[in-house]
């Protein structure tokens, strides 16, 4: 947004237009000086001018109404002025009451809301007229039936089905649409809040909570480390919490708490293991929130307050790389923050590359290397699919999102090719030296914002020029596809999966026992044994891997076969069940539709329902009875699902 040089016109223009009503904040044609468009920050997908004037602090106060699925809020901002007439907050489908300056006394300002951007993803600027000396800005406001980071879940989407639930989810640019601010991740900065909510439900943050619910319903909390704008997070329900270690523990529902704190034991163990690896953690506590089904992601790190699907809770662990990997952002992300969404990589890449350390430490690296070939054959499949796209550059390190939802930039490139650059790097320093620079990035960055070019600056003077090392760093961030550099891994358990497959293949009953004669120690004559392989012999990630490596489409008599013996359909581990149903859908297996429905109403995570709708959209027989499931599920799904769903199935 090219906004800056013309902020000074701005007060002129302001003047005249303050004569007819200036807050048109409810259409997408405001009250619009076409001088609004420009600006030179670096981030693409803020109108704030956060380079003159930014938010330091953010006072919260907040009274969530569940009766009206509205917040009334006010965000009071404590700025740091460079001597701009004009302070640029983001806005999107928030409704401004008033503002005012100062602390003690406050004084109504003059204010103005730009137009929207052409595709409404960033939604509209609020130019707030300061003097030199203004030290405190005061937004009243309230949310919309519009906010987008916003779920209001009624009792009956919850697990307890007793009391209703909300929760925010900032990441990337959706703040903005449930609080008045410089929602770059550019910014930094502390956060307080009051927060009231109905008596019987209790309010947490990403911050340090309460371990117990209150009886008047109120809530404060403070964050005295400065974190980015997409870091602030706020959820509501009825909510327990279990201490799992000295700083660390779960909230959930009740029906939820046992299970979840079971799943979850190991959390300790993991922040011993990222302390290990790259220094103290700096948050103080560390809690997991399990959300209810809705929730769009496996997890989100808001600070000392990790957001959770509850589909992380497979029973078995097998999912817990989950947790890792969003403790692993209390470091990479949340202390280093990637600059703009177009440096989304330094975010996701190293937290990929960290949790898998993590998962080493925790238990070997056997299984580690099985996590990253999954994800590596995930990363192959996603360069196949942006090279046959419309935006084939996507398979850069470095995007240009300009113009576009940062969602696209969401990838397998950012998280894995992040991840295998980092690996290959770290294969051809060694990792004692690539382990010390690391650590010495996250300390010597730390609560700053990092950019791809200050990242091969410091990677140059901090690693390659003192070992004396020529590493392609440039390809990696710079050009499509994987370079032929890139660390193979190979797992020889994996191996043994594809064997088995292809004897499956081949028409073998893989499951049916076989006779076999074993030789026994000191014995001449060999012993007759009756051999069956069962499922629990594998891993789940041993099996995701069966089921990745069955062909494109099957018989349908032979899914019912793999599914007596192993049952993939009845498996909560959702992974596993996502592999499965859409091998099922391309086979026509329509017998286990009606458990595919219930999956698609019981589960939010955007990551598993794609690839179904993705599946069931690829024949018109199908798409009709999808679109009559999705228009069931989709009460259940948060906004980013609903919107990348409505673009499968073409709706709108
Ligand atoms: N920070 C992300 C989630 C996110 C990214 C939300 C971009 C909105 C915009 C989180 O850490 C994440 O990566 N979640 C993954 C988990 C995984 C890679 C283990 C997910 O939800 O699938
Ligand atoms: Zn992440």
């Amino acid at each position: 947004m090219r906004i800056r040089q013309v902020i000074s016109a701005f007060v002129v223009i302001l003047l005249a237009l303050l004569i007819c009503a200036c807050a048109d904040n409810s259409g997408k044609k405001a009250t619009s000086p076409t001088v609004l468009m420009a600006d030179s920050s670096y981030d693409n997908h803020s109108y704030s001018n956060i380079s003159e004037v930014r938010t330091k602090h953010l006072d919260l106060e907040l009274d969530v109404n569940f009766k009206n699925q509205t917040i009334y809020g006010v965000a009071r901002h404590t700025i740091e002025n460079l001597g701009a007439d004009t302070v640029i907050f983001d806005i999107k489908n928030l409704e401004i009451q008033k503002i005012t300056t100062g602390l003690d006394e406050e004084k109504e300002t003059n204010f103005l809301i730009g137009e929207w951007d052409k595709d409404s993803l960033l939604g509209q600027p609020l130019l707030v007229k300061i003097e030199p000396t203004t030290k405190y800005v005061n937004i009243y406001y309230e949310t919309t039936q519009k906010t987008e980071a916003i779920d209001w879940l009624p009792a009956e989407l919850t697990d307890g089905k007793s009391h209703p639930y909300m929760y925010t989810q900032g990441q990337a640019i959706l703040t903005r649409s449930w609080i008045p601010l410089q929602d770059s991740p550019a910014n930094r900065l502390t956060y307080s809040a009051e927060v009231k909510v109905p008596k019987e439900l209790m309010a947490v943050m990403s911050a340090k909570n309460e371990k117990q619910k209150n009886t008047e319903g109120k809530y404060k909390f403070k964050m005295d480390k400065p974190v980015p704008s997409y870091l602030i997070a706020l959820a509501v329900g009825n909510l327990e919490y279990k201490a799992l270690g000295k700083n660390c523990g779960v909230y959930t529902e009740p029906t939820n708490l046992k299970k979840a704190a079971n799943e979850f034991s190991e959390l300790p163990k993991m922040i011993n293991a990222a302390e290990q690896l790259y220094g103290p953690y700096q948050w103080g506590q560390y809690d997991l929130l399990v959300l209810p089904n809705s929730f769009p992601f496996g997890g989100m790190e808001n600070p000392c307050l990790t957001f959770v699907s509850p589909t992380v809770i497979a029973g078995d662990k097998s999912l817990t790389s989950v947790i890792a990997h969003e403790l692993a952002h209390s470091w990479s992300g949340n202390l280093v923050t990637n600059a703009s969404w177009e440096d989304f990589w330094l975010n996701e890449g190293f937290t990929v590359y960290f949790e898998n350390r993590i998962m080493e430490v925790l238990y070997g690296k056997e299984i580690a290397d099985m996590l990253l070939l999954i994800e590596f054959e995930e990363l192959q499949d996603e360069i196949e699919k942006i090279e046959n796209g419309e935006h084939p550059e996507d398979s850069k390190l470095k995007l240009n999102l300009a113009g576009r939802n940062p969602d696209d930039g969401m990838t397998d490139i950012a998280y894995v090719k992040g991840a295998f650059f980092l690996k290959t790097l770290e294969n051809q320093i060694g990792r004692v030296k690539f382990d010390i620079f690391l650590k010495a990035y996250f300390t010597n960055n730390a609560f700053r914002n990092m950019s791809t070019e200050r990242f091969v600056d410091y990677l140059n003077v901090h690693l390659l020029d003192i070992h004396n090392i020529t590493f392609n760093s440039h390809e990696w961030i710079y050009s499509k596809g994987i370079p032929k550099n890139c660390l193979m891994i190979s797992s020889p358990r994996f191996q043994s999966m594809e064997q088995l497959v292809k004897r499956f293949n081949s028409d073998e009953d893989i499951f049916d026992p076989v006779v076999k004669y074993v030789k026994v120690k000191g014995k001449k004559r060999k012993k007759k044994e009756i051999q069956q392989l069962k499922k629990s012999d594998f891993i789940a990630q041993e099996w995701l891997e069966f089921v990745r490596k069955l062909p494109d489409s099957i018989a349908v008599d032979r899914l019912k076969y793999l599914d007596k013996h192993a049952g993939f359909t009845k498996w909560n581990n959702a992974e596993i069940k996502t592999e499965w149903f859409t091998l099922a859908i391309r086979s026509g297996y329509k017998e286990i539709f009606p458990q595919i429905e219930t999956f698609l109403k019981n589960v939010g995570r955007r990551k598993y329902l794609l690839p179904i709708y993705e599946e069931l959209s690829r024949t018109q027989e199908n798409l009709k009875w999808t679109k009559s499931v999705y228009a069931k599920a989709k009460i259940n799904y948060h906004f980013v699902s609903k919107q990348s769903i409505d673009e499968i199935l073409k709706i709108n």
